[in-house]
């Protein structure tokens, strides 16, 4: 079990605005909830993640990629079932008209207060069971039951923005798509849907790819983009947001052949994050027992954050529930044919669904690390420091000279322009080496190039690795090849 750290959470945010990582959207005007933006050096990391993700799904001869548009045809957010079961169940306080997630409301007060629950609503059930915590827990898990959920939280919750009792309408059902209009007329006839996952995109243009590219089952289409979801209760930071992006795989098999390709697609996913430098005790699987309406099958891939363990990706066994539904809806045939058995199919399908913006946080949270080092003067001090692997590190190398004279900084400025065509890198002349280390560790930099005076002797300079904070000297003229190696995949 992980042990919450909520003030961690709070000063990794403070970190992420203080470095350009990430900032609150629109701040000037007091923000908008649920919404942020990547600054400098997080745009860099959310590319070179997006990137990563890109290589590993698309560099194969099975996957072919697409970049369909976030507005589509609404009849398919009928087909996918969107429009009627993409709702949660939400409650507003009647006095001061806030409005809650009802199972979010519940899980806080499942935490806080399940046994005075329990209590109060099935007395014989806890009558001399007080300490089987089994009981309670069995309990907590039957209360995430609408229709529970909706008399604890009508009788016994006092509401926790004006803490006025007994002041919850009945539950209703809210669709989190958000709606806009194509054209002049705001009517009816004009509604489209910001697109809630990009995952449709995928399945009406299965066709086109096969057809486009003659591939055979099985292959999978990949994705990644923006999508939005009016959620109702937005939380930490970037972990439930109103926008943000997926990344998204369909892989399309022979009906029968779905088990296994899940399996496989489990194992891959799961390598990705390892071969990123995840730990293996901050990710771990949870198996769905409610499924999702198209669902077969499905795992959570959750990363242990500050606040607890929490999703980062989906991997779902969606059998031909999509092509079906858009086959119905549009009238248009979407089976497959295959060759060897001359059989016409709709082929059925293992989803891999990852939120680019969820896993962005997810590697700033791995990452972040407060360390007691050794200082020049044989004291500790301690250093924020940011391990990123370096292919996901925002910024690749500092490039220092030790003192602004003497033609080093010259030599630097010239490394630094030679670097820079082909990776992100950062010159820095002031202040004491040491501080100048101290602040590329805090944004995740993994090499620090100094150059000093033996340079002007050999023409060697030192490279300091962000880790183990050891240095070992390098020719001037090696530093590209020096990097090229250390981050290539
Ligand atoms: N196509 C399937 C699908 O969209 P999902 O579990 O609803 O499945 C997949 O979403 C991933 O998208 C999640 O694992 C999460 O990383 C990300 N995601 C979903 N809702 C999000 C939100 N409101 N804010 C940030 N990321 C979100």
């Amino acid at each position: 079990m992980s042990k919450h750290q909520p003030d961690l959470m709070s000063t990794i945010v403070s970190l992420c605005k203080r470095r350009g990582f990430v900032f609150q959207s629109s701040e000037i005007y007091g923000g908008l909830n649920g919404c942020w933006d990547y600054g400098p050096l997080g745009v860099e990391l959310l590319n070179n993640l997006k990137q990563e993700w890109w290589r590993a799904m698309t560099l194969r001869a099975d996957v072919e990629g697409v970049d369909a548009a976030i507005l589509m045809h609404p009849k398919v957010w009928e087909a996918s079932g969107h429009v009627a079961n993409f709702t949660d169940p939400m409650v507003d306080c009647k006095s001061c008209k806030a409005r809650f997630r009802l199972d979010i409301l519940l899980e806080e007060l499942a935490l806080k207060a399940k046994k005075k629950i329990l209590r109060t609503l099935e007395p014989e059930a806890f009558a001399g069971r007080q300490q089987d915590s089994r009981v309670v827990d069995e309990f907590a898990r039957r209360i995430a039951d609408d229709e529970i959920a909706e008399k604890i939280i009508t009788t016994m919750v006092a509401c926790p923005n004006c803490g006025a009792g007994e002041s919850f309408t009945a539950a209703r059902q809210f669709n989190l798509m958000f709606k806009t209009h194509v054209g002049p007329l705001e009517d009816a006839s004009s509604v489209v849907y910001l697109r809630p996952e990009t995952a449709q995109g995928i399945f009406v243009n299965f066709f086109n790819v096969l057809n486009s590219t003659r591939q055979k089952l099985p292959f999978g289409i990949a994705q990644i983009g923006k999508a939005f979801r009016n959620e109702i209760n937005t939380k930490n930071f970037l972990f439930r947001t109103r926008e943000f992006e997926q990344m998204e795989m369909q892989f399309f098999v022979k009906p029968g052949d779905e088990d296994e390709w899940f399996e496989y697609w489990r194992e891959q996913r799961m390598n990705w994050f390892l071969n990123l430098g995840f730990s293996t005790n901050k990710l771990k699987w949870h198996q769905h027992d409610k499924l999702a309406h198209y669902a077969k099958a499905a795992y959570d891939l959750e990363f242990d954050f500050p606040f607890g363990f929490g999703e980062v990706e989906g991997i779902h066994s969606r059998t031909d529930f999509d092509l079906s539904r858009h086959e119905e809806f549009s009238g248009k045939t979407l089976k497959y044919f295959d060759d060897a058995s001359k059989e016409h199919y709709l082929p059925y399908v293992i989803e891999t669904s990852i939120g680019a913006s969820r896993t962005c946080m997810a590697a700033i949270c791995a990452a972040y690390a407060e360390e007691q080092i050794g200082a020049a003067d044989g004291k500790e001090e301690k250093r924020t420091v940011m391990h990123f692997h370096p292919r996901l590190a925002p910024m690749k190398a500092a490039v220092l000279p030790l003192v602004k004279r003497d033609g080093m900084d010259d030599i630097a400025r010239k490394l630094t322009a030679d670097l820079q065509r082909f990776f992100r890198v950062f010159y820095d002349e002031s202040g004491a080496v040491g501080r100048r280390y101290r602040r590329q560790d805090e944004i995740g930099t993994p090499y620090c190039l100094t150059i000093d005076s033996q340079t002007l002797e050999d023409n060697t300079i030192t490279v300091r690795e962000r880790d183990s904070m050891q240095q070992e000297r390098i020719g001037l003229d090696n530093a590209r090849n020096y990097l090229l190696d250390k981050l290539a995949p």
